[in-house]
């Protein structure tokens, strides 16, 4: 069966409904905060974006100007639960500190503001500019829940609505709506607009139930169908949200490469939803995506840009100038699977660290890696650089005063591997633990986080080990690791495989081990303390 998002919620909100009637709250009343946090507050990450109050998912229109880059998310103010969607708007100077911003586009009644994009429109090709200032346009899903429940196919469509004061409030183009039809395609909806340079046309990739459907204009108002892609390759457990589509530069070269960002609900690593990636070639018309590239899906059946559980819905900034010149992205931090119940009270869900995609190519074989964006190293309070490590059993790799694990950056080297699995664990003083780590002779990385305080609120959240598939053993490895309250973000071996997962604790964590059977050899170890704190 396939599930959407707003599907899957209706369906959370009822399994809420019983969770709470059947002690849902008790696991709460559980929880100890710390004495200088509310309860509400508990779980509120130090620098994750959250919205101050109510339900948020994905990312939408993020663009940058002025020296604001802008995100977007969808957004339902008055309740911690899917609804009634509105744009809720953030802005920031460097990704990492946000400043909430007054809600950027409401529904009308039972007219939901879906998922979508927005574009700097430069050469105001839409006209929508006034007085030689540059329109911000946002193109959206226009979802009509009545049409919705009576079944109707044309539930959704693509509507535009423009900004005169860069993209604090927005007007829609009511007399032009909708600026793409519903093709009588019961699921349609969230396009991704940007800018094609060589073809000097703006390029809309749709999701069209299974599959993706590009549109090309020359003024954002008026759209025609280009092609269609995707139906036989990749993961299709459910249907496609959220795309994204860009041009990018393969590393250490002039050559250049589509991607395109593929969300859907079912079917990722680790059972439920995920990201996956096709690179390609786009000729103005179709995408075609590369034939080693094409090999390695069928091989691997999706390549994903996360393997954690938890980055959904994410897509990149628009308008980042040249002389920038990064591919900068966000997700969802949260998965489908229990989006709906995660035990926060006053608010629901986070975004992911941003992250600069790059794409590489080894051989033949492209990737695309992630890494956190360099801006939060400026929140580097203090760095402990120790010494190589060197030991068999159990080794504890710093002294938990020095280091708050709440907000932190670990990095580390792993030499001379063996067959062997390499384990870390953070723990508390509770006897909760989050492991992870390199199974180095199943090739494997893994994050198990069955005991990392609450799961109880889906059986969804911690029933298996989640792992990363590698394609060999390993003769060296580089972790980095990032640590919010409720988040752990691992980037191994660069960003050539990332894994993100969230998790509840009822005190922080406070140590951080290695283990393995025949000895394990770290340098490079540092651990960065990170000071941010968003409400200042
Ligand atoms: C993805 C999604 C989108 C949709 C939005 C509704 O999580 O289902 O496809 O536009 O959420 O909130």
């Amino acid at each position: 069966m396939r599930l959407s998002t707003s599907q899957s919620f209706r369906i959370y909100s009822v399994a809420l409904f019983l969770l709470a009637s059947t002690g849902f709250s008790s696991v709460t009343a559980q929880t100890k905060p710390a004495a200088d946090v509310t309860e509400a507050e508990l779980y509120r990450p130090n620098f994750h974006f959250t919205p101050q109050k109510g339900w948020m998912n994905d990312p939408n229109g993020m663009f940058y100007a002025d020296g604001y880059y802008h995100l977007y998310f969808q957004h339902y103010p008055e309740k911690n639960v899917w609804g009634p969607m509105h744009w809720g708007h953030a802005i920031s100077k460097d990704m990492i500190k946000w400043e909430e911003q007054p809600i950027a586009i409401y529904p009308d009644k039972e007219k939901y503001i879906f998922s979508g994009s927005a574009v700097v429109d430069a050469q105001n090709t839409s006209g929508f500019g006034i007085g030689g200032k540059a329109p911000i346009v946002a193109i959206y899903t226009l979802h009509d829940m009545e049409k919705g429940k009576d079944g109707k196919l044309d539930t959704e469509q693509q509507d535009i609505a423009y900004s005169n004061d860069g993209g604090f409030t927005y007007k829609k183009f009511d007399v032009g709506n909708p600026v793409v039809k519903n093709p009588g395609i019961r699921d349609f909806r969230d396009p991704k607009v940007s800018w094609d340079e060589a073809r000097k046309q703006w390029i809309m990739v749709v999701a069209a139930s299974d599959r993706d459907h590009f549109y090309g204009s020359k003024d954002l108002k008026n759209w025609q169908f280009l092609s269609e892609f995707g139906k036989d390759l990749g993961a299709h457990e459910s249907v496609w949200e959220c795309p994204d589509f860009f041009s990018i530069k393969v590393e250490g070269t002039n050559e250049k490469k589509w991607v395109l960002l593929q969300s859907l609900g079912q079917g990722a690593a680790n059972v439920g939803s995920g990201t996956q990636y096709y690179v390609g070639d786009f000729d103005g018309t179709n995408f075609t995506v590369d034939p080693n590239f094409e090999q390695r899906i069928k091989r691997e059946k999706a390549v994903w840009i996360d393997y954690g559980k938890d980055n959904y819905a994410g897509v990149t900034w628009n308008n980042i100038p040249t002389s920038d010149g990064r591919r900068l992205f966000i997700g969802w931090m949260v998965s489908l699977d229990y989006g709906g119940s995660v035990p926060t009270n006053a608010w629901r869900s986070s975004m992911t660290t941003p992250r600069e995609m790059q794409l590489i190519k080894k051989g033949k074989e492209y990737s695309l890696i992630s890494n956190p964006v360099k801006e939060i190293n400026k929140y580097i309070s203090k760095s402990i650089k120790n010494k190589t490590l060197k030991g068999k059993g159990k080794l504890e790799l710093f002294d938990a005063a020095k280091i708050d694990l709440r907000q932190a950056v670990i990095s580390f080297d792993l030499k001379n591997l063996k067959q062997d699995t390499y384990t870390f664990t953070l723990s508390n003083a509770v006897g909760e633990s989050l492991t992870f780590g390199l199974n180095n002779s199943e090739n494997y990385l893994f994050v198990d986080r069955s005991k990392a305080g609450k799961i109880d609120f889906s059986e969804k959240f911690a029933s298996i080990v989640h792992k990363a598939k590698l394609d060999e053993s390993q003769k060296a490895a580089t972790f980095k690791v990032v640590l919010d309250k409720t988040s752990i973000e691992i980037f191994y071996n660069n960003g050539e495989k990332v894994m993100t997962e969230i998790f509840f604790l009822n005190q922080p964590f406070n140590s951080i081990s290695a283990s393995s059977n025949q000895g394990i050899e770290i340098s490079n170890l540092v651990f960065n303390q990170l000071s941010i704190n968003q409400n200042q």
